[in-house]
């Protein structure tokens, strides 16, 4: 599969990394607004051909799909775009948090019937299906509580994160994980939220916490900051047990830890690199045809979270997810 990345953005380095370990991707092409950087980003990670605007890229023939690391902001844009030229899209995390910008985007992707997939790489790792396959197993019992933590300190200033321009933010940055983590822990889209939020100088949301009520019971908090020290955490209570993965989201030190009564089992999971892994998914549903891991249902979840959670924080009281 014949991939072009739109920007020289950081996460691009990831991704021809992972593209660099399997025989199912090869990046063709990279663009910038700028061409000396695209120059320069094709030099520094060997890709063929660097164009200087992000047209020249979608009108490259031999670029059958697009990775797309733009800011939050020009994530729909481009998809749109990039589907209008007839490419497959791997659109960065968060798609978008205005929902009905997720549909129209999946609208165009099946129109075209073309691949469309949100980049959440986690969701591709090892240690995630091996926690869904615990929790299907019953190994904690039913699940009761979740609590999803992402945070760092964001020392670059200027930096797209602090644009609200841009859809910066907590919530979209690193929140947006907590999110996913919560919703698929608890296998479905919750029904009623309520947030609390601190908003930066620059007008982002510099720290953000919810509380997301689930189907059957199920309740979940989730906290996340660009000012806060690092953390990652994912924790589910159930009614015989508990889990804990200290790296859910980076997945770099992949393990979970499983209690039950005074026991303690801790499962080792191998080590994986998520961005090849979902290389490799979005490889299966454009050659294989079958759908990707993380298609319309899920962008679309996602964003009506990340949606209410905005509008909770704004209207301080709980609201309806629709
Ligand atoms: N999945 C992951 O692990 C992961 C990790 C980090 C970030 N992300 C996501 O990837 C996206 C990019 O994040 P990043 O930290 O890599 O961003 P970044 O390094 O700041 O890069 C963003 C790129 O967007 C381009 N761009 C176009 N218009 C821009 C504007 N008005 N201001 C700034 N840049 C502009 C620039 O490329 P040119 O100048 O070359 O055109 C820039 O290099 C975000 O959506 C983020 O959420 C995902």
């Amino acid at each position: 599969m014949a991939w072009g990345i739109l920007s020289t953005a950081r996460i691009g380095a990831r991704l021809v990394e992972g593209a660099r370990q399997t025989d199912r991707a090869e990046i063709v092409a990279v663009a910038s607004r700028n061409e000396p950087a695209a120059q320069q980003f094709a030099e520094t990670h060997d890709i063929p051909r660097a164009h200087g605007s992000y047209d020249a890229l979608l009108a490259d023939r031999a670029v059958e799909a697009v990775y797309i690391p733009l800011p939050n902001s020009m994530h729909v844009d481009w998809t749109l775009r990039a589907l209008q030229a007839g490419k497959h899209v791997l659109c960065e995390k968060p798609m978008e948090r205005r929902p009905e910008r997720v549909v129209q985007a999946f609208d165009l992707a099946q129109e075209r019937g073309l691949v469309l997939s949100e980049a959440f790489m986690w969701r591709h790792n090892p240690q995630t299906l091996a926690l869904r396959a615990l929790l299907d197993d019953g190994a904690i019992g039913a699940v009761r509580l979740i609590r999803a933590s992402f945070s760092f300190v964001l020392d670059r200033d200027p930096d797209v994160r602090l644009d609200p321009a841009l859809d910066g933010g907590a919530l979209m940055d690193v929140g947006c994980y907590a999110v996913s983590g919560v919703r698929l822990v608890a296998g479905g889209e919750p029904t009623s939220i309520a947030a609390q939020v601190v908003t930066g100088p620059t007008g982002v949301d510099l720290r953000l916490t919810g509380l997301l009520r689930f189907d059957g019971d199920v309740l979940a908090i989730v906290d996340c900051g660009l000012d806060v020290t690092s953390r990652s955490e994912l924790e589910i209570a159930g009614s015989e047990g508990r889990i804990v993965l200290g790296d859910p989201w980076h997945c770099i030190d992949p393990k979970i830890v499983v209690e039950r009564g005074s026991g303690q089992e801790i499962v080792e999971v191998q080590r994986a690199d998520s961005y090849r892994l979902e290389l490799h998914d979005m490889a299966a549903a454009i050659r294989d045809d079958r759908p990707p891991l993380l298609g319309r249902e899920d962008a679309l979840g996602q964003s009506r979270a990340i949606h209410a959670l905005y509008r909770a924080a704004a209207e301080g009281c709980a609201v309806a997810v629709g």
